[in-house]
């Protein structure tokens, strides 16, 4: 697929049908997120491939579909909303493979003195995308799921994951169901976001 159709098609999927995704078709998208760029040239990742459903089912226990109360969505962040928080559960015991990049986490993320741990949580963000997007470019659908309050450390656990190793983001892929929920996108182009030369 062209890079510039890639970019576009790429939308957060969050109803896949029961398909396996091939091995070769994972190894490249996971290869697409280990070339990215990482601060100091450190590539310190790990990524935890899960591609068991009955294990993919107990992970999808531990995270907690968010309360909305939105009936009638105002905006395409209430739409999303709308569609995104009830389905936090289901998108993953939906899902055909979940990827958690994790990060070798030396300092605190608020360490202020020189801001490395912000560094290495950063270059995670930018392999994550790399994989979103070999992800759209494979013809699959994918979503991230950020682990909030107990959903850490019940991550952690469940998974025996040793000390030390930071993980934002669950990655989430799939096949995406005909008829997967996707709200209207908020409108960020070049002529409305864009300044040049000056602010
Ligand atoms: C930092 C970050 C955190 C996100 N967290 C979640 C999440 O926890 N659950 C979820 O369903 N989507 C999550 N998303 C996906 C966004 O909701 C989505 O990117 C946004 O609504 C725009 O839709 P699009 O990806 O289809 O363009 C996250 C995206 C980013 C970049």
């Amino acid at each position: 697929m062209e890079f510039y159709d890639v970019i576009n098609r790429r939308r957060s999927i969050r109803q896949f049908v029961d398909k396996e995704i091939p091995r070769d078709v994972l190894e490249r998208i996971l290869d697409a997120g280990l070339k990215a760029p990482s601060s100091n040239h450190q590539r310190r990742w790990e990524l935890l491939t899960l591609t068991d459903k009955t294990i993919i089912l107990s992970l999808a226990k531990l995270i907690k579909p968010y309360p909305c109360r939105i009936t009638e969505p105002k905006s395409p962040q209430q739409e999303m909303f709308k569609i995104a928080y009830p389905k936090q559960r289901t998108m993953i015991e939906e899902s055909s493979c979940v990827i958690l990049p994790f990060f070798k986490q030396k300092y605190p993320l608020s360490e202020e003195k020189n801001g490395y741990g912000l560094m290495d949580y950063g270059a995670t963000w930018a392999l994550i995308e790399n994989m979103l997007l070999a992800a759209a470019a494979e013809g699959l659908g994918s979503v991230v799921h950020i682990p909030v309050k107990k959903e850490p450390e019940q991550i952690r656990k469940f998974l025996s994951i040793p000390e030390g190793w930071g993980l934002p983001a669950l990655v989430i892929l799939g096949y995406a169901n005909p008829d997967a929920e996707v709200p209207a996108q908020v409108k960020a182009t070049v002529e409305n976001r864009v300044r040049w030369n000056k602010w």
